[in-house]
């Protein structure tokens, strides 16, 4: 057979499937294959208007129809599936031929099979790409890492499938070396985790503690994705909570089992986080709360536990704890996405992928699920100075966050006084005061590890490293 299509999507569930379309309407040439072939033959009989789909049965078919050098999309699941996928295919490649893996892989898989695959000579992509099946089908957002040859083969393919941003501009960009477009789809998915917990709470409080409806509750959200809090999932929000449910009548968030879910990859960006010793406790929060959640047992235990009536609010106090709470929750994304853009930088300096937070930034604008207004303001920031130190050292975040914290801090303590739980505003408001205080209590955590167990301090008025005798009271150097 004469090799025709420009590009191979193996792995048709609903994001492969979705990708292989959008590349279709594109003008690509789209061999498709799938390990349950009736999955493939449906998107050719379902799709095929839409684009030149080549049904392949086997990854013999496959790899034989696709033009050299080979471009290779993998749609299955992380873990195994995507090494099993990989090990079928490499063999029947040839050096120079690219792989990309477009699922949600662990960064650190993808270490390794860039590395393993470059020894043969083949090109390995790792991409994230977010936006769920609406974006995989008309735009989503995509982040790539792997070698610069890599990406060359692909740009001008990811540009055409991308989200176009405001500006014009595609929601693609060249994130770095191997594992670097995985890292950053993963802190992608922590900060997601983190941006619907917050407004969780904001929704909790609004309706425990104001006694508001669920559609009363939308309004608000309507309303606030019209000011600073834009974006896809503060609309998605409103819509959600406006929504009955069609049988009982009920609003549709009350006849939804309170036990979130995970696929895991929040979990990751924690697990990675505490590795690379960065704070990332807003996202922690979150990633704790879906799974205090589905503790059904414990909590049904912890149920008859005390706690206080919640103060129901009148009219003009409700309005007022509304802009609370608007305030506690723009405050609470802009410390979770200090949180997130930290870990990416400095899993960028322990890796060596150098990779530029603006761009970053610039991507999440557009076809992703965290895409919202205020991340121009988040590019021109590291636009402005790359080495930012903290999103929270940009004077423009400095100062609304400064702005805000009165209200934020008042939201907190209505949480806390009326027993509904908000772990991720509170989290980030001692992120908040941490960072600002001149003194934090490590200084007693030290003295405390010195005593029991000589782990020695440094002292403020002198160089060196000591160690106290604390039964003579005798300070020793240990070290300069
Ligand atoms: C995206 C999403 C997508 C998915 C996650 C979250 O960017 O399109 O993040 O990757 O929704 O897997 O799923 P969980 O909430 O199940 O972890």
């Amino acid at each position: 057979m004469h090799p025709t299509a420009h590009v191979g999507v193996t792995g048709l569930a609903v994001m492969g499937r979705n990708l292989a379309r959008n590349l279709a309407r594109h003008g690509y040439t789209v061999a498709v294959h799938n390990r349950t072939p009736a999955r493939m033959r449906a998107l050719v009989t379902d799709f095929g208007h839409e684009g030149t789909f080549i049904a392949a049965e086997s990854p013999v078919e496959m790899v034989a129809a696709l033009q050299r050098p080979r471009r290779l999309i993998v749609m299955v699941q992380a873990g195994q599936a995507t090494d099993d996928v990989i090990a079928e295919y490499a063999p029947l490649l040839d050096p120079g031929d690219v792989v990309v893996d477009g699922g949600n892989a662990h960064f650190a898989d993808t270490r390794r099979r860039e590395a393993a695959l470059r020894e043969r000579g083949i090109h390995f992509l790792g991409t994230g790409i977010s936006g769920g099946e609406e974006g995989a089908l008309d735009g989503p957002s995509i982040m790539p890492g792997g070698s610069p040859q890599a990406y060359q083969l692909l740009a001008p393919v990811l540009n055409d499938i991308a989200a176009v941003m405001p500006d014009g501009a595609r929601a693609v960009a060249h994130l770095g070396p191997d594992g670097a477009g995985h890292f950053v789809k993963m802190v992608h998915n922590g900060i997601e985790y983190a941006d619907m917990q917050l407004i969780a709470e904001a929704y909790h409080l609004l309706r425990h503690a104001a006694g508001w409806s669920p559609a009363r509750i939308a309004e608000v959200f309507r309303r606030w994705n019209a000011g600073r809090l834009n974006s896809y999932l503060i609309e998605v929000t409103a819509e959600v909570l406006a929504h009955y449910d069609a049988d009982s009548g009920l609003p549709f968030v009350d006849v939804i089992a309170d036990a979130a879910e995970q696929k895991g990859t929040g979990r990751w960006t924690v697990q990675t986080a505490l590795d690379l010793g960065i704070p990332v406790s807003g996202i922690a929060e979150a990633v704790f709360a879906r799974s205090l959640s589905g503790h059904t047992a414990l909590r049904a235990t912890g149920a008859a536990l005390p706690g206080p009536a919640p103060t129901l609010l009148g009219e003009r106090d409700a309005a007022r704890f509304t802009d609370q709470v608007e305030q506690a929750l723009y405050a609470s994304k802009v410390i979770s996405y200090a949180q997130g853009l930290h870990q990416i930088q400095a899993a960028s300096e322990t890796y060596g992928w150098n990779i530029d937070l603006a761009t970053v930034a610039a991507v999440w604008r557009a076809g992703c699920i965290i895409r919202a207004a205020f991340l121009d303001r988040v590019r021109d920031a590291y636009t402005t100075d790359p080495a930012l130190p903290s999103l929270l050292a940009d004077p423009g975040f400095a100062g609304e966050v400064g702005a805000a914290q009165l209200p934020w801090r008042l939201a907190v303590s209505h949480a806390a006084r009326d027993g509904v739980p908000a772990p991720a505003f509170a989290a980030a408001l001692a992120y908040y005061d941490s960072l600002r205080s001149p003194r934090l209590p490590a200084a007693l955590t030290q003295a405390q590890r010195d005593y029991f167990g000589a782990h020695t301090y440094r002292r403020t008025d002198r160089p060196g490293t000591f160690h106290t005798r604390w039964d003579t009271d005798r300070t020793e150097l240990k070290s300069n």
